[in-house]
């Protein structure tokens, strides 16, 4: 009789495309064994009263209140997990020398594993109450800590894709945080990719090993070599940094006289499973080499505001097929929302396309077409970055996992602006995406399972 695993009532967002936004207007979702889901049913479908009848008043049954919506749950394509500890500061200085007056002393002391557990807990907990069901994580150079990292995500239904980060070369990194050499950091990281794929079988959501060179100035040719056999050997997940700002691409330059996307698929580190943050100053051909391999970029509008030197063109990128997601970089930028991340990407590509010198003629200012709406960057949020990842996630559509946030705009304490009952609903979903809060997510659930209440 009863079917399903649940049943949920109620109005969603999702994205049709990267620019058009799809409505279903009091719905039902049908979720199986799997937390997948399975049927969508409209409410002038034959089913929805039998379906109703058959589940209303169990267990199994939720129907959202008024002033609640279901949206997916975010994906957010570069976090920082161990930086949580400094989010909010430290930003006021260039990248080569945030990373070494605060990012390296504090990752270092993830050896230390009550200290990793600390923040590691916290920072899980914190990306799921702001709706982040899934997470791409940088976690540091130790094993044991990154592997804990991935535990305590398998616990608390994050799905969560972690990195044991690799800095193996002696010139470049301090004494104090680094790879022993070459052949541990590689070693340390074939352990670590066995450990995560045998944790991931106790979790229904998944979690994932992803090979993790810093970016290329931490690492060794031997090194990025090894990595991108083990990568190919284990078929992983590969994420790193790829031409985020003026110094890092002129380093990548200047050691291989080639930009960073063709250096690193010279050694294999450019795969359908490769996510690469920042990604500033990609050249066309670079977007090629991209969208060829299909590497996706992880868009970190916040953290591109501090340090990267430029806002990237994502408008130019998507009309040449590179896939791209949206990611906080915690704590390059300092919030663990994607609402916040989803408002700066539009704010900043607007800046981009209109200019912000006044001592230029206002023709001269910007450069065109570069701006993206609202819907544009929720895309780049939920779909945008469930594509990048290669997994049915971040849609409400049948065959992708139940991965979302129940949204309530009418929550007393905190009431979006919405006064007429019958308001457009393409004007509620704009509300929700500039007005939204941590306290507006009433609930989250992934691959089926509730992981957040409040
Ligand atoms: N490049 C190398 N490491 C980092 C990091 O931790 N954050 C950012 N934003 N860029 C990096
Ligand atoms: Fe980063």
């Amino acid at each position: 009789m009863s079917k399903y695993m649940q049943l949920f009532q109620g109005t969603s967002f999702s994205s049709k495309s990267p620019t058009e936004i799809q409505v279903l207007r009091d719905h039902l979702y049908c979720i199986n064994d799997d937390g997948m889901i399975e049927r969508i049913v409209a409410p002038e479908d034959a089913e929805y009263a039998s379906l109703l009848d058959a589940y209303q008043g169990t267990d199994k049954f939720q129907r959202l209140e008024a002033g609640q919506y279901f949206l997916p749950g975010f994906v957010d394509l570069h976090v920082h997990a161990p930086q949580w500890a400094q989010s909010g500061t430290a930003l006021d200085i260039p990248l080569y020398d945030w990373l070494n007056t605060y990012t390296f002393p504090l990752e270092s002391k993830f050896s230390d594993l009550e200290f990793a557990r600390t923040v590691y807990d916290d920072v899980v907990s914190t990306l799921l109450a702001n709706g982040t069901t899934t997470a791409l994580y940088f976690a540091t150079v130790h094993k044991e800590a990154s592997l804990l990292l991935a535990q305590i995500c398998a616990s608390k239904g994050q799905r969560g894709l972690v990195g044991k980060v690799v800095m193996d070369d002696p010139e470049q990194n301090p004494e104090y945080y680094r790879d022993a050499d070459t052949s541990t950091a590689l070693a340390d990281t074939e352990e670590f990719i066995i450990a995560v794929q045998e944790l991931a079988k106790t979790t229904k959501q998944g979690v994932y090993p992803v090979v993790t060179p810093r970016f290329i100035p931490s690492c060794t040719d031997e090194g990025l070599r090894g990595l991108g056999e083990l990568a190919a050997k284990y078929d992983t997940y590969v994420q790193s940094h790829c031409s985020e700002s003026d110094w890092a691409h002129g380093y990548v330059k200047n050691r291989f006289h080639k930009n960073d996307a063709f250096a690193l698929h010279d050694f294999g580190l450019l795969r359908d499973k490769s996510v690469m943050a920042h990604c500033n100053f990609l050249e066309d051909q670079d977007a090629e080499l991209f969208a060829d391999t299909g590497t996706a970029i992880a868009h970190c509008p916040i953290s591109n505001a501090y340090f990267a030197n430029s806002v990237i063109p994502v408008a130019r990128f998507h009309a040449k097929n590179v896939e791209i997601g949206l990611g906080s970089d915690i704590s390059g930028g300092f919030s663990p929302s994607l609402f916040d991340n989803i408002r700066q990407a539009v704010i900043s590509s607007r800046m981009l396309e209109d200019g912000v010198n006044p001592s230029l003629p206002a023709e001269d200012r910007g450069v065109p077409d570069s701006r993206i709406t609202i819907h544009q960057a929720f895309y780049l949020a939920t779909a945008g970055g469930g594509d990048s990842l290669s997994l049915p996630i971040g849609r409400i559509q049948e065959g992708y996992a139940w991965d979302v946030q129940v949204i309530d705009t009418s929550i007393p304490s905190a009431k979006l602006p919405i006064f007429d009952e019958h308001e457009d609903v393409h004007d509620i979903f704009q509300k929700i995406m500039y007005l939204a809060r941590p306290e507006h997510i009433r609930e989250v659930w992934v691959q089926g399972d509730k992981v957040h209440s409040r």
